[in-house]
């Protein structure tokens, strides 16, 4: 088999509303297996986000500063003609639960009937992040409750800002 000199570039996307350790994990993982990976952060036109694109985007950047080939930016519009722009042969997505799966199919079959030549790719939770949300994690903090752990120091802290806790 020839050795192929393509750079290989990947997209990660996601609201990352915050950014989690359970994504910070699959960044960890997959970053060493390409030559570029795009932290790819969702506009959300429809959702109403609980931080700015802007406030989004500085987290991810102030936690991924040590990887070498990991850029952060953010999307909109489609996915996949953003995939195209960036060059990207892999989107990359994370499976923490069958309940995860039936979403995460759908999307890659109708991404990869937009643009066959985009391959998704699953990488699993870390088991010790399958859990994690970054849903649960507002709520939880919203509650009161403890979240060290789930998110970076710097995001726990912006999240205490943001949601005061109840208790
Ligand atoms: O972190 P999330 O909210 O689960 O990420 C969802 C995301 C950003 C991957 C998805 O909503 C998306 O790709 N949106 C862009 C619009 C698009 O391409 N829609 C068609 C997807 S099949």
């Amino acid at each position: 088999m020839q050795a192929s000199n393509k750079s290989l570039v990947a997209v990660y996307p996601g609201s990352f509303d915050p950014v989690t350790n359970g994504h910070l994990d699959l960044i960890q993982r997959c970053a060493p297996l390409v030559d570029k990976l795009v932290v790819a952060v969702l506009k959300n036109a429809h959702k109403s986000p609980l931080f700015s694109l802007e406030e989004r985007v500085a987290m991810l950047e102030g936690v991924l500063g040590g990887f070498d080939n990991v850029e952060v930016d953010a999307f909109d519009g489609l996915l996949v003609d953003y995939g195209r722009r960036k060059g990207a042969h892999l989107l990359l997505r994370g499976i923490r639960a069958v309940s995860d799966y039936e979403y995460e199919l759908q999307m890659a079959l109708m991404n990869r009937r937009l643009a066959p030549e985009i391959e998704t790719m699953f990488m699993m939770a870390g088991e010790a992040y399958s859990f994690i949300s970054s849903k649960l994690v507002k709520e939880v903090i919203g509650l009161g409750g403890n979240v060290s752990g789930l998110v970076p120091p710097s995001v726990e802290e912006k999240l205490r800002q943001r949601i005061p806790g109840q208790p």
